[in-house]
């Protein structure tokens, strides 16, 4: 039964023998989006292999205690199609049949359909005179679901790839779709499928052919998805609202998880194709892809609903030339979009959405300017795209990037592809310009190290320089650099290769190294934003990790303040460009962790629950800028001091908790 209009949404996930943990993620994960229904594949393979009979002992009640299970029997017949290995189906249609009783007397209490998929691979040879293993194949078939359905259980017959209604004319032809009651189509269209006419054409054909012949089984889309092996997040949802458009009974989307694409398999050539290591929900880091962030907050309607997402806005408005923000959707980049909106500026938002919260400040900039924001749901990685958005730019502000050194530690080719290769993406686009756009660049006091080399002193609740002049103004541009992390290396590079292109081919670049940025619209975490964590926290009730001994000392800056001197920057670009300046708030505005406790207490009227952590590779125990080189070209110092940028970010924090709350309590 369709639910709300919609075909019943499935997944498709293959499961093999000694994935519990796998297992118990994916329950875990369809709970929280909802879904109720699991493909997954039956290896006759992994049966006879050693525990192999142990794991479906364990798999099928396991998930039919939760979910619905489609399992799904692979066969080919001598002769015809490939197989992949990973399920190494039966060759013998007695063996096949056999296998079935077996699984069903053993199992049959588990599920109510059995999926008997036989996926040749030709279908330009679906010729019954031409070649005999064509009738061999179609009294397997109508053999095992003649018996399958008097052991009780419904069938699906499974779909050939590619699809085509001649296999279904095939089936009917010969007999076989008497013991059929849910026919399979797959598609994988802007993945694999090269012609593509759309879900309507492609079922209406076999629809067409199912009434010819006065069958009445329902149509299922057994296999469709969406790899984003080229990042494409937007793609996905697109291609999913799609097919949950189809005029199709279920859905049974590919897949949950994507698969690790630094091991590909040699003997498994299936795998060998990058794009099979991206149809997940989730990525192989285990973080949360949009569409599955958007299933969780609200099913499928929570996707329609954010249709917009899916679609490219680019070029949808006429008149000024837009400033382009890369990771426009972010802390930094959705203030600036909203400053330069209310300035009647229009702007184009490029951001793949990465970082979990940051729809929220998409649909917050929609809701306050309208069309003056468009949005390019897409990564910076993505060259093409980032150049035909780059194209139309007035200005660009590059913020897009993988931000915490924690996550850099963990997946340092993933952090340099975005923080570094997404930054030389930017400058090519830009390079190839006739007349290029200011650059303004972010990069952090992380390219400094761990200032190892500055001595300092301890007074009480915070460290302090020993020597005078750096404890009067902070640490400044001429500071030796010195990469740490590969977080550090990774914006150190983006970092000098934009004053690099400054240098070498003219571009109009400046490079903000800035510390800690904090204020409205911040979803901080314990990785990164800790101004704003400190606060989730303390309201939340939650306890506060420190790592190290809470003494650290920095400056933070408002980030309306930032927000002026970005806009500075694009002003004086002509004087400023190719330079580097530390931007932050400066010595007026330091507080160590110990101090930004103590002034939640005093606001919250408890102190945050702490407890203490190992310091962090790379951890600064001071770092304060010193910004008089930007203050010195531009006249720009901070006007919102640390006391009352705190009060304004807890408060704002505070109202979204209890506007939150009320919703949910309102339903
Ligand atoms: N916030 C700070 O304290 C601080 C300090 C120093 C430097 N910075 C730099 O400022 C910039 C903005 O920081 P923020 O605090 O706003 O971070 P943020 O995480 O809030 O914003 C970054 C945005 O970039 C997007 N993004 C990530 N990878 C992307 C990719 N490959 N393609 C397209 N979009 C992508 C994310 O979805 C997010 O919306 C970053 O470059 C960061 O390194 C920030």
């Amino acid at each position: 039964m369709k639910s709300n209009g919609h075909p019943i949404l499935g997944i498709l996930e293959w499961l093999r023998p000694g994935e519990e943990e796998r297992v118990e993620r994916l329950l875990t994960d369809l709970k929280t989006i909802g879904v109720k229904d699991v493909r997954t594949g039956i290896s006759w393979a992994d049966w006879h292999t050693e525990g192999g009979e142990k794991w479906y002992e364990w798999l099928l009640p396991r998930l039919a205690r939760e979910v619905q299970v489609l399992p799904c029997f692979h066969y080919t017949p001598p002769g015809l199609g490939i197989a992949p290995s990973e399920c190494s189906p039966p060759r013998d249609p007695k063996q096949y049949a056999d296998f079935l009783d077996v699984f069903i007397t053993r199992f049959g209490d588990f599920f109510e359909w059995v999926e008997l998929w036989n996926k040749p691979r030709n279908p330009l040879e679906w010729n019954t005179t031409l070649d005999p293993h064509w009738l061999i194949f179609c009294e397997m078939v109508g053999g095992a679901a003649h018996w399958v359905r008097t052991r009780g259980k419904k069938t699906v017959l499974g779909a050939s790839g590619p699809m085509d209604a001649q296999w279904v004319r095939l089936m009917c032809e010969r007999g076989v779709m008497q013991y059929i009651d849910a026919v399979g189509i797959h598609g994988f269209p802007g993945t694999f499928e090269f012609w593509w006419d759309g879900w309507n054409a492609k079922i209406a054909r076999v629809r067409r052919v199912l009434l010819q012949h006065r069958s009445k089984a329902e149509i299922w889309i057994t296999e469709t998805g969406y790899s984003t092996w080229r990042h494409d997040e937007r793609g996905q949802i697109a291609a999913f609202i799609d097919a949950m458009h189809a005029p199709a009974e279920r859905v049974y989307w590919h897949g949950a998880h994507d698969l690790d694409s630094t091991q590909f398999s040699d003997e498994n050539k299936f795998y060998s194709d990058e794009r099979e290591h991206h149809f997940g929900l989730r990525r192989h880091d285990h973080s949360e892809k949009l569409l599955f962030r958007l299933l969780a907050q609200g099913g499928v309607e929570a996707v329609e609903n954010s249709a917009w997402l899916g679609r490219s806005n680019i070029g949808a408005r006429q008149g000024k030339r837009p400033v382009v923000i890369t990771g426009g959707c972010g802390f930094i980049g959705c203030n600036l979009a909203h400053a330069l909106c209310s300035r009647d500026q229009p702007v184009i938002l490029y951001d793949n959405f990465s970082r979990a919260g940051v729809e929220q400040n998409a649909e917050w900039l929609r809701e306050e300017h309208g069309d003056l924001v468009q949005l390019e749901v897409a990564d910076t990685r993505d060259a093409r795209t980032l150049a035909a958005s780059i194209e139309q730019a007035a200005a660009v502000f590059h913020f897009a990037a993988q931000v915490a050194v924690t996550s850099s530690l963990s997946a340092p080719v993933y952090d340099f592809d975005v923080n570094a290769r997404g930054t030389v993406n930017l400058l090519e686009a830009v390079r190839e310009l006739r007349n290029p756009p200011p650059i303004i660049f972010t990069s952090t006091n992380k390219v400094y190290g761990s200032l190892e080399d500055v001595d300092l002193q301890l007074n009480r609740e915070r460290y302090e320089p020993v020597d005078e002049e750096l404890r009067a103004c902070g640490i400044s541009e001429d500071q030796r650099l010195d990469f740490y992390s590969p977080y550090g290396c990774s914006k150190g590079a983006a970092d000098q290769y934009i004053l690099d292109y400054a240098r070498t081919f003219g571009l109009p670049a400046v490079v903000f190294r800035m510390s800690c940025i904090y204020g409205l619209h911040q979803f901080g975490t314990e990785d990164q934003g800790w101004v704003a964590h400190f606060l989730i926290n303390a309201l939340e009730e939650q306890r506060i990790t420190i790592y190290g001994d809470g003494k650290q000392v920095r400056d933070i800056l408002f980030v309306d303040d930032l927000v002026e001197a970005l806009l500075l920057a694009r002003k004086h670009i002509r004087l400023l460009s190719g330079q580097v300046f530390n931007i932050g708030g400066g010595v007026e505005n330091t507080i160590s962790l110990r101090e930004l406790l103590a002034l939640i207490g005093e606001m919250n009227e408890a102190r945050p629950r702490i407890r203490f952590a190992n310091w962090r590779p790379g951890d600064q125990r001071y770092y304060v800028t010193n910004f008089s080189k930007f203050h010195t070209a531009t006249g720009w110092s901070p006007r919102i001091g640390k006391f009352e940028g705190v009060r304004r970010l807890y408060d704002w924090l505070r109202r979204i908790r209890i506007t939150r709350e009320r919703m949910v309590a309102t339903g």
